[in-house]
């Protein structure tokens, strides 16, 4: 091979791997500021939902992702559920509505699917922190 061909091949691996590099740390950083984010809309931490929701079993009704085991099929799948409009069709989703829904989803919606959980103030929060993470 010409030496100037093996520079180029060479200068291009480098370019490759830097511009992989690059796109690695902008993911990286949308996710650390995506959780920044759902934590000051939120009063929650993101992990504690995330702990709390795989402990109360959201997943045995929901697909949620990045909860293990969540495949559940009887309430609606919660991919994207941060950039979502509505909450369950009837209230517009913002953290308060979502702490009441994930409290009370039956004085919301009476004889809906998903029962009340007797969830705290705080692990409504929590968990409402680990949704708006969900934005895909
Ligand atoms: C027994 C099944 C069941 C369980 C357990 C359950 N849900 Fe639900 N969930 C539903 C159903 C059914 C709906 C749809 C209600 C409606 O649209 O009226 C729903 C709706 C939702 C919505 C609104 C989704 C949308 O598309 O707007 C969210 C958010 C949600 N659930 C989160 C949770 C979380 C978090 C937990 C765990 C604390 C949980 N759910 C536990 C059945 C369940």
């Amino acid at each position: 091979m010409p030496s100037e061909l093996r520079f180029v091949l060479i200068l291009t691996g480098i370019a490759t791997l830097a511009g992989a590099a690059s796109v690695f740390g902008i993911y990286r950083q949308d996710a650390a500021q995506a959780r920044t984010q759902a934590e000051a809309m939120t009063g929650g931490h993101v992990d504690a939902g995330k702990a709390a929701m795989a402990r109360t079993n959201c997943g045995a009704c929901h697909r949620i992702p990045g909860i293990a085991g969540a495949t559940g099929t009887t309430g609606p799948a919660l991919n994207g559920i941060a950039v979502r409009a509505e909450i369950a069709g009837v209230l517009v989703n913002n953290p308060g509505n979502m702490v009441r829904w994930l409290r009370q989803p039956q004085q919301v919606v009476p004889g809906n699917g998903m029962p009340n959980q007797g969830l705290t103030e705080q692990e409504a929060r929590d968990m409402a922190a680990y949704l708006y993470t969900v934005k895909k």
